[in-house]
């Protein structure tokens, strides 16, 4: 294990993946979460997505959210956005961190934007040339990269070829997410390896949700080759409502409490994201399905009684 990265980065995405899947929330909770999670060590929050409100209602009050937040200067807040109009009004809400996103598998990519995975990636060269102008990054997200809920697998090539027209567009980085968990480490191990080949210098992040039970052993795929930035949404929140069956990404929780043991820094405070995990309970009314949240860290000890 000594050749694991000795930190990484984690990307906190609760308060946009997570909540856009849940029962709309009140503006004061959204803002009540990304602030709670400010205080917690993470570096990066995913806040918002500035969508079309007809498609996810969760996410209408992106503008209020985006603007209430109580900054920490030392936190990157970023936005998704899924055509030219979403990164206007990130770039004039002054967001300077921006996820366009893309997916690999045309029928995924209709069900969730409405248009054609080419069609897309020429709407994303525009925000990134939009954003570059104004002065911000902007980040690819290629969804469905180990498989469709539609279309089943997605051929690796694929997947590498949408990533390498994104960053020939100029692309500051990119993510490929695992939208409906249907990551496993073979697979994982598969696609990283021929990214690296064909994008070798290329940022990269690892979206993975836990549908089916796969996503912490994916992370240690990743890590044994050296990836060190993750996404993952505190208590495990978190979903896709145009994939069938998509439950929660990664917990945060887990991630941290893993890879921690493992001599991996996080930056992150446990116990105060577990916190934060339990205020993520309350707001969305659930309880979330983050193991970690519910046995405590490995460190806990239970109190014996004696008989
Ligand atoms: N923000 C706010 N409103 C937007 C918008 C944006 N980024 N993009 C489009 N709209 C509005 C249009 O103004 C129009 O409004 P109107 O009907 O009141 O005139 C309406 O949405 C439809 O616009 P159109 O360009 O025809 O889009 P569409 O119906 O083809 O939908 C998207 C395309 C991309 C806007 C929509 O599917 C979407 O927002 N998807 C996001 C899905 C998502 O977030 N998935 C999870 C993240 S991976
Ligand atoms: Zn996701």
């Amino acid at each position: 294990m000594s050749d694991l990265p000795t930190r990484i980065s984690l990307r906190e995405v609760g308060p946009r993946d997570g909540l856009q899947n849940e029962q709309p929330v009140s503006t004061a909770a959204k803002v009540q979460l990304v602030d709670a999670l400010s205080r917690t060590g993470v570096r990066r929050i995913e806040a918002v997505s500035f969508v079309s409100p007809r498609a996810i209602p969760q996410m209408a009050d992106a503008d209020e959210v985006w603007a209430a937040i109580d900054r920490d200067a030392a936190i990157t807040y970023s936005a998704l956005v899924p055509n030219l109009r979403g990164a206007v009004r990130a770039l004039d809400a002054g967001c300077l961190d921006i996820e366009a996103v893309v997916s690999a598998s045309n029928t995924h990519n209709l069900a969730n934007v409405n248009r054609s995975t080419e069609e897309s990636l020429d709407g994303i060269a525009q925000v990134i040339a939009l954003a570059h102008e104004r002065g911000a990054a902007c980040y690819v997200t290629v969804s469905t990269a180990w498989g469709c809920p539609y279309e089943g697998d997605v051929p690796v090539s694929r997947v590498v070829e949408v990533a390498r027209r994104a960053v020939a567009d100029g692309a500051d980085g990119l993510s490929f997410g695992d939208t409906t968990g249907m990551a496993t480490p073979t697979r994982v191990t598969a696609l990283i390896g021929e990214t690296r080949l064909a994008l070798p210098d290329v940022p990269l992040n690892l979206h993975f949700h836990n549908t089916r039970g796969t996503g912490l052993a994916n992370v240690l795929a990743a890590l044994q080759l050296g990836v060190a930035d993750f996404d993952a949404s505190v208590g495990g929140l978190g979903g896709c409502p145009y994939a069938p069956g998509a439950s929660g990404n990664i917990a945060s929780e887990e991630l941290v409490h893993m890879v921690e043991d493992m001599g991996v820094d996080t930056g992150v405070d446990l116990d105060a994201l577990i916190g934060v995990a339990r205020v993520a309970e309350q707001i969305v009314g659930r309880e979330l399905p983050s193991q970690v949240l519910r046995a405590g860290p490995r460190t806990r000890l239970t109190p014996f009684v004696p008989r």
